[in-house]
């Protein structure tokens, strides 16, 4: 098949950037990866850009089609060929540009590295000659982390991390959520204080492109969502993001609504209430703040009381309570499923009237 790209060749030392057009002969299985291979052996020599496995493992590949972060050895030509479309090929983003879609990937692993990807002494030692042993239920809530790769396609895409550069970012939270949840990790609490630092957890704006973008199902949002809710039960709670998110989950489970008129007395205090005063009158001259009292109480209020206490029966606290994505998206792909559990089943809520 004949396969055509585009790509952005740059080079730091002389600051110059061109868009380049390949047109090569490739077989039907080529890969990104192959595609820039055959450019490389047969047409360019000087053409830059990083592998090593092949094989989805090593995450060398890392790069933007389109402008979006994909590992090159993942992704299949033939279609976006047949199609006639020309896909532009350029270096993940958020992340200093050596050489054409070579990036520097120091700030990454310093970022890495700054949350101890390593067990931290002070658990329970096994016995001589046995293993240590943990159950499936407990692993199931590292399972996700545990398959990220290093290839910084999340990074890429934070948009969190491009309007601050500080913030530890997606892969490096997901791997503090990957020892954070590892029961034979003796630093927990040390590591949920890190993430609740000025540049950590609370900075994500919840884009959610991290998740959208990961090759490996790492999903490193839902790893934020985790450590928030563990660094709540654990009460590292002084960030406003964490009175934010407390806040939200008291007015759901009073009211079954989000009482956001409370929200900036409850998460900033009082002082600064009274600073945005003007603010709050311009909003309410035009209807945007409902009045705060009586609140308004959703008819099906007792739904969200009893979701809340059903966490606390079944002990999902902190990152055991946080729902997976896969779940969830799972139902709206596929809707009810013939078998699947009955969300009103025994143990749980009682049916709501006409569900
Ligand atoms: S959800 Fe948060 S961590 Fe993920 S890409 Fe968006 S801002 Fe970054
Ligand atoms: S979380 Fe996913 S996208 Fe981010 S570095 Fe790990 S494997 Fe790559
Ligand atoms: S070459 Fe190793 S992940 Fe693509």
């Amino acid at each position: 098949m004949q396969v055509a790209l585009k790509i952005w060749r740059a080079n730091s030392s002389t600051g110059g950037r061109e868009l380049c057009e390949y047109e090569v002969d490739a077989p039907e299985w080529a890969t990104l990866l192959d595609v820039l291979d055959i450019i490389k052996d047969r047409h360019d020599g000087t053409l830059a850009y990083r592998k090593s496995c092949r094989m989805m493992i090593c995450g060398s590949c890392g790069m933007r089609m389109d402008g979006a972060a994909v590992l090159a050895c993942k992704t299949r030509m033939a279609s976006i060929a047949e199609s006639g479309h020309v896909p532009v090929i350029s270096p993940m983003g958020n992340l200093p540009i050596v050489k054409d879609l070579v990036v520097d990937m120091e700030p990454f692993w310093a970022k890495f590295r700054a949350v101890k990807p390593y067990l931290q002494p002070g658990y329970t030692v096994p016995p001589a000659n046995r293993e240590h042993r943990i159950s499936q239920k407990r692993m199931n809530a590292i399972h996700k982390e545990s398959l990220c790769i290093n290839c910084g396609c999340c990074v890429s895409e934070c948009n969190a991390m491009e309007s601050s550069p500080e913030f530890l970012g997606p892969q490096a939270l997901a791997k503090a959520m990957r020892f954070v949840g590892d029961p034979r990790d003796g630093a927990k609490n040390e590591r949920l204080e890190d993430v609740n630092g000025q540049h950590g957890i609370w900075e994500c704006t919840r884009c959610y492109f991290c998740n959208e973008r990961c090759p490996k199902g790492v999903d490193p949002r839902d790893a934020i969502a985790k450590l928030g809710a563990e660094s709540i039960k654990e009460g590292i709670d002084r960030d406003m993001g964490a009175k934010h998110a407390k806040w939200f989950v008291h007015s759901a489970k009073t009211t079954g609504w989000l009482r956001e008129t409370e929200l900036v007395p409850k998460t900033q205090g009082i002082v600064e209430s009274i600073k945005q005063a003007r603010f709050a009158l311009s909003l309410a001259r035009v209807g945007k703040v409902p009045p705060p009292f009586p609140p308004h109480v959703a008819k099906d209020v007792r739904e969200s009381r009893r979701l809340h206490e059903l966490l606390h029966e079944q002990e999902l606290g902190g990152f055991a309570g946080v729902v997976q994505g896969e779940a969830a998206l799972a139902k709206l792909a596929n809707g009810h499923v013939e078998g699947a559990r009955d969300p009103y089943g025994p143990g749980s809520f009682p049916k709501p009237e006409g569900a």
